[in-house]
């Protein structure tokens, strides 16, 4: 199916069933993310933490996110395949749209960025082009650096006002859908109220968006040292790779 007609099929459920997505990196994991049936694979930079090492995601580069948009394009065959363009990657709508398209050459079907009201002139441009674009509000974590940590967003009336233009900017600028992360409940369920286009949450409360995203190593615990507060591992990776290893150890040592 062609990506534009996915991202359509993706807004167009707006209050309908909600939506699946997960964050995936290479392409055995992929792979079994797809077939499991998972809406939405975001290849995000958050890779800069999960898998690369680095303290946040101000590190990682477009050449990063190209090579492991690559693998995950390799394991999926059915979600919708969504590359995080990286900081320094969209300073403006022109320097965005060549981002874009090495995502897509690499087999992102839609891009995501950070950001509402200045960014809105960049998604139009990058809409324009034929990529489906997905927005990001709320806790920016390419910001991190800036704002001193990583904080909730939508604590104040002015600060969800603020959110909401920003959301309102990108949803004329043509965006399939929404990131909301770390907005308060209920200044997360106004947002999805008033937009048209769906709503992904992550750290938002369950059931206050059309749909939800993890970090994939938050789900299955193979990252365990740092597990946002809001985030509910259902397996043990990290245990598991642990306890397989020293059984191969005990085995060799006798
Ligand atoms: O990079 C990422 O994993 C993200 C999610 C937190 C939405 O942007």
């Amino acid at each position: 199916m062609p990506s534009s007609e996915k991202a359509d099929q993706l807004r167009a459920r707006k209050g309908c069933a909600p939506i699946s997505a997960l964050t995936a990196y290479d392409y055995p994991t992929a792979r079994l993310l797809d077939e499991a049936g998972i809406d939405l694979l975001l290849v995000g930079d958050s890779l800069g933490m999960v898998v690369l090492g680095f303290p946040d995601t101000t590190h990682v580069t477009l050449d990063h996110m190209i090579h492991h948009t690559a693998a995950v394009a390799r394991g999926a065959k059915n979600a919708l395949i969504l590359g995080d363009l990286p900081i320094h990657t969209y300073p403006d709508p022109a320097t965005a749209l060549v981002s874009a398209s090495k995502l897509v050459d690499a087999g992102a079907e839609a891009v995501k960025l950070e950001g509402g009201v200045g960014q809105a002139e960049k998604v139009a441009t990058i809409v324009e082009a034929g990529i489906p674009v997905i927005g990001h509000l709320g806790m920016l974590p390419q910001r991190v650096k800036e704002e001193g940590g990583y904080k909730k967003k939508g604590k104040t009336d002015d600060e969800t006002q603020e959110i909401l233009k920003g959301a309102l900017a990108l949803q004329a600028a043509g965006v399939s859908a929404i990131v909301l992360e770390s907005v308060l409940p209920k200044a997360t369920r106004l947002l999805t109220d008033h937009l048209d286009v769906p709503t992904i949450g992550i750290g938002c409360g369950q059931g206050n968006c059309d749909g939800e995203i993890a970090v994939i190593t938050d789900i299955i615990g193979s990252y365990p040292w740092f597990v946002p507060p809001f985030a509910t591992p259902r397996a043990d990776v990290a245990g598991e790779i642990t306890k397989a290893v020293k059984g191969y150890l005990d085995a060799l040592t006798g």
